[in-house]
């Protein structure tokens, strides 16, 4: 049975969740019908919760619509996202604005256009949020979906189009939906460039 005392004590572990405090890659909460409020979700928090969230939310949508990458990883830190080095978020690739505090992207990354990073889930009687961890020198393709909890590997590949809902190793490329991971044999050495300000 899940109800209101239930989601009380749950919406205080997702909390200590988001800071990551629990140590935990995957958050999940039975919740009965998607449709009861569970106050996982800012659209049943209240107004200024409401309020706040479509602000946020607009603005890194519009920010991710662009062609350069500065703006949209500047607000994407001010999220609490992680995001290291020369990261490229090709035009709308598409950050979850839920949990972006949850968004892990290290040096060296792209992350192709319309791809998308999802943090959080509603199943028809579960609640899931979740990490997703882009490790160094991995390349997201145009129109991937990832699933939240997932972990891109070094120097791994995630095709165009492909549906990720599971890790893909170190240097093996998935592809497809749902993705099979097809071996590419072990991760190749990695050169991250160094951003020009940094070489001057
Ligand atoms: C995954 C990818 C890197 C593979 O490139 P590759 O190593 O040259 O591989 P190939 O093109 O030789 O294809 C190998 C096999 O995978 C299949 N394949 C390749 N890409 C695929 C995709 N996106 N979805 C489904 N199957 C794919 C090919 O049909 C081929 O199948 P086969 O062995 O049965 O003939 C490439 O196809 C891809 O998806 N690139 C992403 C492009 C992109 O998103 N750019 C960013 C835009 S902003």
């Amino acid at each position: 049975m899940t109800g209101p005392a239930e989601h009380a004590e749950a919406r205080q572990r997702l909390a200590a969740f988001l800071r990551g405090e629990t140590g935990e890659r995957l958050f999940r909460q039975p919740t009965g019908h998607p449709s009861s409020p569970t106050g996982f979700c800012f659209c049943d928090r209240g107004v200024l919760a409401m309020v706040w969230f479509c602000l946020k939310a607009g603005l890194l949508q519009l920010l991710l619509q662009l062609p350069f990458a500065g703006p949209k990883l500047w607000f994407l830190r001010r999220l609490g996202a992680r995001i290291g080095r020369n990261v490229h978020l090709a035009p709308r690739a598409w950050i979850d604005p839920t949990f972006p505090e949850l968004i892990t992207i290290e040096d060296g990354v792209f992350v192709g256009m319309d791809a998308r990073l999802l943090t959080h889930e509603y199943r028809i009687d579960e609640f899931r949020a979740g990490r997703i961890v882009l490790r160094r020198g991995c390349f997201v393709g145009g129109f991937a979906i990832l699933a939240c909890g997932v972990e891109v590997g070094e120097g791994a590949t995630v095709a165009a189009g492909a549906v990720v809902g599971r890790d893909v190793p170190p240097g093996c490329t998935a592809i497809g939906n749902p993705a099979r991971i097809v071996a590419r044999g072990a991760a190749a050495e990695i050169t991250v460039p160094e951003p020009p300000e940094a070489k001057a």
